[in-house]
């Protein structure tokens, strides 16, 4: 049922690209559709170029026959289209469940428009369930661990901060060879002080939070389509 809401929601999402586009490509399996459907349209003639935003959705994108490139081919894009973890009030999102939230959020930033897709189960009242991925540089790792959970602590949020592993028990390394911290504070009520806060901190590359990003969020529920907007 989710995937086909994913499905779902991903075709919806074909209306916001226009041929001659420049698109950002996002990560995760609600995006993988996305990448699928276009370029099925793709072979029917739409012209659009792809950024990838990780080496998984360039393999897919560039194995279906999409013509990709890079930011520094086309540092500006039209459109971004990308999945997300949680969807909220505001459009404020949570990413990084893929492990990609860096790329992901440089190309949404590249990004005139950032169309996020997701089934229903993604919308929620206050972001904070799903764990908040932290991309951080493996290189003094215990200290920004550290600094993350006072930073946080501070802020009031408490709760499990643990270093992503693979399911064979290695770390989790991104594209960009860094480590990401999933931290489980079940509610962050204000996402922007948040973000603020974990940016002093000089070992954190990254978060998951995007803020002021998404420009639309196509939905599919069970009995139709719903466009969020900000
Ligand atoms: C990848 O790093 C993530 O930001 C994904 O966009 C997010 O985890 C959503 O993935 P799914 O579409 O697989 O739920």
């Amino acid at each position: 049922m989710s995937a086909d809401l994913k499905r779902r929601a991903a075709a919806a999402a074909l209306d916001f690209v226009e041929s001659g586009m420049k698109l950002g490509l996002g990560t995760g399996s609600t995006a993988d559709e996305f990448v699928k459907l276009l370029a099925e349209k793709v072979a029917q003639g739409l012209d659009v170029v792809g950024v990838p935003t990780s080496e998984r959705t360039a393999a897919l994108a560039g194995s279906l026959g999409i013509r990709l490139a890079t930011l520094d081919d086309l540092p500006r894009l039209d459109l971004t289209i990308d999945g997300a973890d949680e969807i909220g009030p505001g459009l404020v999102l949570v990413k990084g469940g893929g492990g990609a939230l860096l790329r992901e959020k440089i190309v949404a930033a590249a990004s005139t428009k950032m169309v996020v897709i997701a089934d229903a189960s993604k919308v929620v009242d206050e972001v904070g369930a799903f764990p908040l991925p932290i991309e951080v540089n493996p290189f003094g790792f215990g200290s920004t661990r550290a600094k993350i959970v006072d930073a946080a602590t501070a802020l009031g949020l408490v709760g499990p901060v643990e270093l992503r592993r693979t399911g064979d028990g290695s770390t989790f390394v991104t594209d960009g060879g860094h480590w990401i911290v999933d931290a489980s504070f079940r509610r962050i009520p204000d996402p922007e002080k948040l973000s603020a806060a974990l940016f002093e901190i000089p070992g954190v590359v990254e978060h998951g939070l995007f803020i002021g990003l998404a420009t639309a969020a196509v939905v599919a529920r069970a009995d139709g389509i719903d466009i969020l907007h900000p």
